[in-house]
């Protein structure tokens, strides 16, 4: 529970879409994803050269776009044009990279729930939350659930929350910091804030999770792929598991 609330989402997302099985953050993907049942994707959102909110999950563009250049260095008019289904498989050839808006549109229609990742550029914490949280407020407010913010950097977290004090946030730790419960005490509002901590799930323990529920927080775990491990994790008290095996792992 948390401010009185049970967690609103539903318990399995699906990992970059169904980023298996059809190449990861395309729109593609969270079609495929809804089709398997899914009721909640996340997805990485970063900033062109340009301030396009699109989908990326590396600072490069080279591993799902074949092209040797960094997305903050890149225009959108250049973004627009590259493959990002090829690299997965033929069938997916000429997928092209989303923007938020594109992302948006399909799963307000797929009526899928949202985890948006942001991933800002080096140095760009600041200015890339900000962006991003003006845009998501007016893009996903007729969805059916407020999106869900995530981020690694506490600097972006703070921005969106400075720029959007409403929307939902959660704190994402891959290695586990003493100091957490510090950290994220500027992005508590009264509206809204944060809300959950997404852990690496390797660094789940009965003492960790009692600490983050004490503090009335929820725990998203990720990337989850093994059936058993998912049913002892929810067990054990997780609210949400994060999936690339959308086939085996579902809501
Ligand atoms: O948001 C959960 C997970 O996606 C974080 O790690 O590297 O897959 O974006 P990564
Ligand atoms: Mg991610």
């Amino acid at each position: 529970e948390f401010n009185g609330i049970h967690w609103p989402f539903p318990k399995v997302v699906a990992h970059r879409g169904a980023g298996k099985h059809a190449p990861e953050n395309t729109l593609a993907a969270m079609e495929l994803g809804a089709k398997q049942g899914h009721k909640m994707v996340e997805f990485d959102v970063t900033l062109s050269a340009d301030d396009v909110a699109f989908l990326l999950h590396d600072d490069s563009l080279e591993r799902t776009a074949n092209l040797k250049a960094l997305a903050s260095e890149t225009s959108w008019h250049t973004l627009s044009k590259l493959d990002a289904g090829l690299w997965h498989s033929e069938a997916f050839k000429g997928e092209p990279i989303p923007t938020l808006g594109d992302i948006a549109k399909c799963t307000k229609k797929l009526d899928l729930a949202v985890n948006i990742e942001i991933k800002p550029a080096n140095g760009l914490d600041e200015y890339t939350g900000k962006i991003i949280a003006d845009q998501v407020v007016n893009l996903f407010k007729d969805h059916s659930l407020p999106p869900l913010i995530s981020s690694f950097s506490i600097d972006t977290l703070i921005a969106v929350k400075n720029a959007q004090p409403k929307l939902w946030l959660g704190y994402l730790m891959h290695e586990w910091k003493n100091d957490w419960q510090t950290l994220i005490e500027p992005l508590r509002t009264k509206e809204g804030g944060i809300i959950a901590i997404h852990l690496n799930h390797t660094l789940i323990t009965t003492e960790r999770l009692a600490e983050i529920k004490a503090l009335g927080l929820f725990v998203f775990v990720y990337t989850v792929n093994d059936l058993e491990r998912a049913k002892y994790l929810l067990e054990l008290g997780i609210d949400a598991i994060c999936t690339d095996e959308t086939t085996l792992i579902k809501p």
